[in-house]
């Protein structure tokens, strides 16, 4: 697990003051608001002709067949949102579905990013590294896809509760990617994890939520339909219940890296094993602030 680094909370009057152009800035940079919140997320609100809930994702994302990105909407709740930092030590994937590591080093620069070879021969096996370290049983890892958020681009941060993947869809990206290992994986234990991590420092503007996966109820999850143009998966909605405990990492920077478990066939573990995210707008953000810039790595992880 992790150890708790060195942090000093900021006193709110200065995050606000602009009579020093060089705290100002500084402060923008490196120091992130903390402890907790209270924002608006975005939970699910089904179609309103009863139909089965989709979306267009992949090349359909940007231009979908039908002109719309989705068939439901957004039900908007304020809810507190718990600063896990000093208590990363609390969380673990089995309980809670998401885990928070500090201090990892890396050989990747920010230009690194740009570069989706650079990132697979560097960047990967760093994660794969770390995975086998800090995943209890785990034998092996199929890392399958990556997604870098920038603000401004179709990737921006995604505002909207979701878990990646569900049951039924997990099970079917082993068979789409080791078809002919499917049999002998699928009867071991299998996971999905996300690797999440800032790119551009101290994240100061679009924190990721998530939902201790311990308080999450199987009935507030809906299974939604992911349309690819060439196949479809699964991804799961989430409906606002208020027993939800809803989390965040203060001031994550470059070198931390959060878990996320999506799925895992292990049905004994006490959380349930997922975990619903989303990206939020933090109120205590400072004007002007850089934008997040991340990247969540999805592997499969098997043992
Ligand atoms: C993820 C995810 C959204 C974001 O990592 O699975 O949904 O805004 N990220 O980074
Ligand atoms: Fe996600």
């Amino acid at each position: 697990m992790s150890t708790a680094t060195a942090y000093q909370p900021t006193p709110a009057h200065q995050l606000r003051d602009t009579t020093s152009t060089r705290v100002e800035t500084s402060l923008q940079n490196e120091v992130s608001p903390n402890g907790p919140v209270e924002a608006e997320l975005a939970f699910y609100d089904p179609p309103k002709d009863g139909s089965k809930p989709y979306n267009y994702a992949g090349a359909w994302a940007d231009n979908p067949p039908e002109g719309i990105p989705r068939n439901f909407g957004i039900d908007s709740h304020k809810v507190i949102i718990h600063d896990i930092r000093r208590h990363e030590s609390e969380f673990n994937m089995d309980e809670n579905a998401f885990e928070a590591h500090s201090n990892i080093p890396s050989k990747m620069s920010y230009e690194d990013w740009n570069d989706d070879s650079v990132i697979e021969k560097i960047y990967y096996p760093e994660v794969e590294k770390l995975l086998l370290e800090k995943i209890p049983g785990s034998k092996r890892i199929f890392l399958f896809d990556q997604t870098i958020r920038r603000p401004g681009t179709s990737r921006a941060p995604v505002q909207r509760v979701h878990i990646d993947q569900t049951a039924q869809s997990t099970a079917a990206r082993v068979r789409h990617h080791l078809p002919d290992e499917a049999d002998k994986l699928l009867q071991g234990r299998y996971r999905i994890i996300n690797i999440w991590r800032p790119l551009n420092g101290t994240v100061l503007q679009n924190p990721l939520a998530v939902a201790d996966s311990a308080t999450v109820r199987d009935e507030d999850l809906i299974g939604v339909e992911h349309r690819y143009p060439d196949r479809t998966g699964e991804t799961a909605a989430v409906k606002f219940n208020e027993g939800q405990k809803w989390c965040y990492w203060s001031g994550m920077g470059n070198e931390d890296r959060l878990f996320l478990k999506c799925f895992d066939s292990d049905a004994t573990v006490g959380g349930k094993g997922r975990v619903p995210h989303t990206a939020f707008e933090d109120p205590r953000t400072p004007a002007g602030a850089k934008g997040r810039e991340s990247i969540e790595v999805r592997a499969l992880v098997f043992g």
